[in-house]
This record gives structure tokens, sequence and C-alpha cells, in this order.
């Protein structure tokens, strides 16, 4: 679990008022549930993952994805509250993740928070979950202070943000076709791996030999900050196609070009993420969502940026993919800033620019007090 984490004791309190949030994510294939306090830090969580029930289709199935949550998410908060060693009466108010994500997955989670919060007369908040994804970071103990620029890299976005604060994200760069997880998947998927991919193929990679073969970097030099994978997943079909032709798609030949795939992707993000911190003169950069778990990404990331006297920010492990602890950390920062949303909705498609601004009592400078 992440440690204390409490903003009480920095520079200037993040939070002016205790509360205890329980959060609820489940946009896609995680059940996720966690309790975060604003003095103590995350105070327990949980996920379930559906992995085993997708894994025999060879990605997720929407409807099987609802009905797990469905059965799931009641047992999963009851176990929260127990690892806490609270009750449902002491909570402060439920966050919940309203979009974007799986229209049925994202509806279970609605509405038991929506339940649970008018049950309790509680406050409800709809959150945001790329928003949970980019301030994930701020569960660790040694979180960025703002402003800094991010890197979200998941299943569906591959994006650069400027963000000044809570609310404030500055798209730079955007997805202009496959996300970065997504090529990932189905690079995966063409090299025979199982799903999900992207871990898998990480894996394979590291038997891989470096340049053995090459595969192209998709708009690394371009003059703007906008990814595109689409045609580095086409360039890895092809190169296979040759392979198998050959008679030479083997497991070592399987292996040279997971290396060389997880090598473009990477150079591609290092490449337009650290110009995006020369760009904006910034020393902090946070790298989010699931493909920041991949370790050789994480250590190319480290060693860079320690060239460029920049600090790296990576959420922990197990806040990197889907979670419920980002999701109430930020129902936490919305319900103390007074944000209520009592509509019963939810938001497939969800542009991260069309949120409100969190601006009040300093919550931007709060976060750990570096100034590096
Ligand atoms: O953030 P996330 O858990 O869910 C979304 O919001 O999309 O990201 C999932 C994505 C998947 O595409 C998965 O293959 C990728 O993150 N991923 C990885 C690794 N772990 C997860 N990609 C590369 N290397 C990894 N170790
Ligand atoms: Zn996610």
């Amino acid at each position: 679990m992440a440690g204390s984490g409490c903003w009480i004791g920095s520079r200037k309190k993040a939070f002016e008022v205790k509360v205890q949030i329980l959060g609820i994510e489940t946009s896609c294939d995680e059940t996720g549930i966690a309790l975060y306090d604003t003095e103590r830090g995350l105070r327990a969580h949980t996920l379930h993952s559906q992995i085993a029930l997708h894994a025999a289709y060879g990605g997720v199935v929407p409807e099987l994805a609802s009905r797990d949550h469905v059965r799931r998410i009641v047992p999963l908060i009851e176990a929260v509250m127990r690892e806490a060693g609270t009750t449902l009466d002491a909570i402060d108010g439920v966050a919940y993740t309203q979009g974007p994500g799986l229209a049925g997955a994202l509806l279970v989670g609605a509405s038991v928070a929506s339940a649970l919060a008018m049950a309790l007369d509680k406050p409800l908040v709809g959150v945001h979950h790329l928003e949970g994804h980019l301030l994930s970071p701020l569960l660790s103990e040694d979180k960025p202070s703002f402003p800094f620029v991010a890197l979200l890299v998941s299943g569906g976005h591959s994006q650069l943000f400027f963000v000044r604060g809570v609310g404030q994200y500055e798209l730079l760069g955007d997805t202009l076709d496959d996300a970065a997880g997504e090529a990932f998947d189905k690079a995966a998927q063409l090299l025979g791996l199982p799903y999900p991919g992207g871990p898998a193929l990480a894996q394979l990679a590291r038997d891989g030999r470096a340049g053995v073969v090459r595969l192209p970097r998709p708009l690394i030099d371009a003059p703007h900050f906008h990814f595109s994978f689409s045609g580095l997943k086409t360039a890895v079909l092809t190169l296979v196609r040759q392979l198998q032709h050959e008679g030479r798609f083997n497991d070592q030949a399987r292996a040279d070009v997971a290396l060389e795939f997880e090598t473009a992707v990477v150079d591609v993000l290092a490449a337009k993420a650290f110009k995006a911190l020369r760009q904006t003169h910034n020393k902090r950069l946070v790298v989010a969502g699931g493909v920041g778990a991949n370790q050789s990404l994480r250590a190319r990331f480290v060693k860079e940026a320690a060239a460029l006297g920049v600090r790296v920010y990576f959420p922990e492990m197990a806040f990197c993919t889907d979670n419920g602890a980002m999701i109430a950390l930020v129902g936490a920062l919305r319900i103390t800033e007074g944000v209520r949303d009592y509509a019963f909705h939810v938001r497939p498609r969800w542009p991260l620019s069309e949120l409100t601004a969190v601006v009040e009592k300093g919550v931007g400078d709060a976060c750990c007090g570096s100034t590096t």
C-alpha cells in the first residue's frame, strides 16, 4: 500500500478538511476499490483483475466485464472497509469513475456509488479516469509539485499534458490512431502472445537481441507532440510475414522483434516527453498509465532524466494500471473543493480538456514542496 501520503505538514496544506473518500473504479476489466484519507493517506485498496475471464477471447468482452463488476463490487467494498478497520458510516463521500471507458462497466460503478452516496447521505463525485492516472504519482511519498509535464500512456491514450494544477491540463500532444498500449497489445497478438499483450511482450523482449531487426520510430522528429503507432503495428505485421516467409520466425526472432518494437515505442515516447520538458522549461516529468509499468521505459526515462537534470515521477507499480486508489484520491481533491455531482450518468467518451480547474487553497503548490 502507498505510505502515509498525507499532505499535511508540507509547505502548504493541500487539504483544509479531513475527509475519507471511497473510490470505485470499473471503467474496463478491473474492479478497483480504495479508501483515501486526506490526513492519513491511503487506508486500504483492493483490485480484482478480469484477465482470466477475457483471456480465452484475446481481449476484453464488454458484456462479460460488466457482469463481473456486478459480482465483485460489493464484496470488494466490504473487504476494503474491513482492511481499513472502519465502516461505511465513517466515510465522507464516494468517488467513482464516470468515464471514459466501457459504458456497461462504468454504469456498474456509477450505480453502486450513487446508491451508496444516497443511502449514506454523503457527497458523490464522478471522476475522469485519465485524471486519476495523471495524478496517481501524488499517492506516493515522494510526489511531484505542480506544474509538471505528464506523459499519459494507457490502452486507449498516448498524450502529453502540461499540468498546472488539479483540473488544469493543457493538451500538448494527442493520440492520432492506435495508442501506445493498444500498439503493445496488437504487436503482442502478431507475435502469438496471450492477452494482455503489453506485459507479455515486455517479458519476451528480455530475450531479444538489440539491432537484429529494425522498425520505424513514427513521428519521432515531427515538429508537434502527437503520437501515431498504427504504422508501427503494420511494420511489425510486415516483418513477421517476411520472417515467416523466410522460415526464420522462431522463438529468438520473436524475441528480437519484441525488443525492437518495445525500443521503438520507448524511443518515440522519450523523444517527445523530453522535448516537451525543454519547450515548457519544466524540470518535472510524470509518466502515468499502464504502459508506464514497462521496466525498459522506466529505466530509459530515469537515465535520460538524470542526464538532463530532470526528475521523473512514476506511480507505484500497483497504481500504474487501473486502480481504485487514484479515483479515491481525485475524489478527495474535488470533494474537499466543494465539487458535487449527483447526476447519474456515465461518459464513455470524455475529453480531459473539458474538466473544470480546482484552483482554491494552493492545492497546486502543496505536493512535497519540491522545486526541482
Ligand atoms: O492504464 P491501463 O491499465 O488501462 C487503460 O486505462 O487503458 O493500461 C492498460 C495498457 C494495456 O494496453 C497494457 O498492454 C499496457 O497498458 N501495459 C503495458 C505493460 N503493462 C500494461 N505495456 C507495456 N509494458 C508493460 N509492462
Ligand atoms: Zn486506465
